[in-house]
C-alpha cells in the first residue's frame, strides 16, 4: 500500500483517541526524531508523543492493524542506531512519559515512567540519599525506558553492575496493545521465566516499556576521586591490582590515552592537573569507610602506590570542584572526538584479565592496516570493556573511512572471538553491529532469538531489522 494511504489510515483509525499535540506529521518536525547519537537518520511517517500508557496500546493496535513498523525512542543518546529510522517507520517516542513517583524509601524502589531522563532520576533520589546505579555521561539526555531498553552499563558496572540489575517491575505494550504488568515491583517471585531480563536488553524490538520500578541503593557516604598517569596498558593492569586490594571499594576504574586526553583539551579547554602526563591514565573513584583511620589507610596505599614504577604521576581531587573537573575530563572524551572528525565506536568487551593482551592485540592489528584514521582507546578497564574509537583523518573523504573501518572489522570481529569477547559490551547491536553478533552468539542462541521476536511481535512490526534480521 502506498505511504502516503498508509498515513492517512492510521491517523483515521486513532481519530479521537490521542490529543492532536501528541502527533507529529510535518517532515520538519519529523525528521528530527528519526536519528540517534550515531549520525544516522531516517525520515518518519509519523511521530508519537504519548503522555499516558493507553496512548500507547492504541498506538500500536493501531499500527499492528494497518501493518505500520514502528520504532521506539526515547533521549536517541544510542550509538548503535537501535532507534533509527530505516524505512520511513512511525516513531513512538516516549519523552513525554517522564513523571517521577515518590521514592519508597522502606522498599529502596522508586516506579518512573520510561521518559524519566537519568539525570532527574539520581536527583530525585539524592535527596532520600538514594542511588539509581546507573551513571552514564549520557546522562543529562538519555531517559530510563532506553536505559533498560538497551541494557546500559556506564561508568560504575565494576560496583553495581548493568541496569539489568536495577529494576524489579515493568510495564510493557506489546505490539498488539496489550498492557503488560511484569513482576510487579517484587523483590522475590519464583514463579517461571523472568520477562524483564527478556525486555532488558532487547532494544524495543520485542515491546516498548511504558513504565518501570528501578532498585535504589544508599548512596556512598564518601567519595573520593583519584587520577593518574601511566606509561603502558600493562602499567594499568598492575596498578589495577593493587587497586582491588587497597583499603576501599572501587566504584569506578576508567582509563584513556594520551590522545583522548590531548582531544579533550584541545577541543573542549579542559586541563589535566597532572605534573607529569604519561602515554595513558586512570580515573579511580573509590568509596571509602568513615572515620579518620580509613583517611589513614587510603594515604599509606597512595604513597605505597606513587612510589610503584608504574604510577608515573598522581593525584586525589580535594574539592566536590575538583573531582567534577576530573570528571569532566573523561566524560568530555566522546564530545571531543566527535568533534575532532567523524568516528566508528567498537565497545569491545572480554575478560577483564584478558584486556591487556586484546587491546595490545587490536592496537598492532590497527596500526599494521595503515588507515587514514587514528585510533583513540578509552573505557571501562575494570570491566573488561575497551573501547576503540576510530576516527577519520581529514586526508580520507567519508567513503574511504567507511571502506577503511570495513576492513578494519573485518579483522577485528574475529580478534574478538578469539579472545572469547562480545561484540558490544554495553552500546548494543542496533544497526551498526548486526553483521557480528554471530561472532557473539551461536547459531542455537540466534535461533532462538529469532522465534522469541515471533512470540512477542509476529508481523515483525517493532523495531525491524534491529540486532537481527528475521
Ligand atoms: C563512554 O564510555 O563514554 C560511553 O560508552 C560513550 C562512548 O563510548 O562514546
Ligand atoms: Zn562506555
Amino acid at each position: 500500500m502506498d505511504l502516503n494511504l498508509k498515513k492517512e489510515q492510521l491517523l483515521k483509525s486513532l481519530q479521537g483517541k490521542l490529543p492532536s499535540e501528541t502527533i507529529l506529521s510535518h517532515q520538519e518536525d519529523c525528521s528530527h526524531y528519526g536519528g540517534d547519537w550515531t549520525r544516522m537518520t531516517g525520515d518518519p511517517l509519523l511521530v508519537f508523543l504519548p503522555k499516558t500508557t493507553e496512548q500507547v496500546s492504541e498506538i500500536l493496535k493501531s499500527c499492528q492493524k494497518i501493518k505500520i513498523p514502528v520504532i521506539p525512542s526515547g533521549g536517541r543518546t544510542g550509538l548503535s542506531g537501535g532507534a533509527v529510522v530505516t524505512s520511513n517507520e512511525v516513531v513512538l517516542n516516549l519523552s513525554k512519559m517522564n513523571q517521577i513517583s515518590p521514592v519508597d524509601t522502606l522498599g529502596r524502589t522508586v516506579r518512573v515512567q520510561a521518559g524519566a531522563v537519568n539525570e532527574d532520576v539520581h536527583e530525585h533520589c539524592a535527596k532520600e540519599g538514594l542511588l539509581w546505579p546507573i551513571d552514564l555521561a549520557s546522562k543529562g539526555t538519555c531517559e530510563i525506558g532506553g536505559n533498560l531498553a538497551t541494557n546500559a552499563g556506564g561508568v560504575r558496572v565494576i560496583r553495581y553492575g548493568m541496569a539489568r540489575k536495577w529494576v524489579s517491575g515493568l510495564q510493557i505494550v506489546t505490539m498488539n496493545g496489550d498492557i503488560i504488568e511484569l513482576n510487579r515491583g517484587l523483590e522475590k517471585n519464583n514463579t517461571g521465566y523472568d520477562l524483564i531480563q527478556l525486555m532488558v536488553g532487547s532494544e524495543g524490538t520485542l515491546a516498548v516499556i511504558t513504565e518501570a520500578t528501578l532498585k535504589l541503593v544508599r548512596l556512598p557516604q564518601k567519595e573520593k576521586v583519584l587520577f593518574f598517569s601511566l606509561p603502558s596498558l600493562q602499567a594499568i593492569s598492575s596498578f589495577f591490582e593493587s587497586a582491588r586490594k587497597g583499603p576501599f571499594e572501587i566504584l569506578a576504574f576508567e582509563f584513556f590515552s594520551q590522545k583522548c586526553l590531548s582531544a579533550v583539551e584541545n577541543k573542549l579547554k579542559r586541563k589535566s592537573k597532572l605534573q607529569k602526563g604519561a602515554q595513558f591514565y586512570v580515573l579511580m573513584e573509590i568509596e571509602l569507610g568513615i572515620g579518620v583511620e580509613a583517611e589513614q589507610k587510603l594515604d599509606d596505599w597512595l604513597n605505597s602506590i606513587l612510589e610503584k614504577e608504574f604510577v608515573q604521576d598522581g593525584l586525589m581531587a580535594q574539592s566536590s570542584e575538583e573531582k567534577k573537573e576530573v570528571w569532566s575530563l573523561r566524560e568530555g572524551i566522546t564530545e571531543s572526538i566527535a568533534l575532532t572528525n567523524e568516528v566508528r565506536k567498537y565497545d569491545t568487551s572480554v575478560a577483564v584479565n584478558k584486556t591487556v593482551e586484546f587491546v595490545t592485540e587490536a592496537e598492532k592489528l590497527f596500526q599494521s592496516m595503515n588507515l587514514l584514521a587514528e585510533l583513540y582507546l578509552f573505557g571501562h578497564f575494570g570491566d573488561g570493556s575497551p573501547h576503540l574509537n576510530v576516527v577519520r583523518k581529514d586526508s580520507a573523504d567519508h567513503k574511504t573511512f567507511v571502506q577503511d573501518c570495513e576492513r578494519f572489522e573485518a579483522e577485528l570481529y574475529p580478534l574478538i572471538k578469539k579472545w572469547g569477547g562480545s561484540a558490544s559490551s554495553e552500546h548494543g547491536v542496533g544497526l551498526l553491529k548486526k553483521s557480528w553478533v554471530e561472532f557473539s552468539r551461536t547459531p542455537q542462541e540466534l535461533s532462538l532469538f529469532k522465534a522469541i521476536k515471533s512470540a512477542f511481535d509476529p508481523q515483525g512490526l517493532l523495531n525491524p531489522g534491529k540486532i537481527f534480521s528475521m
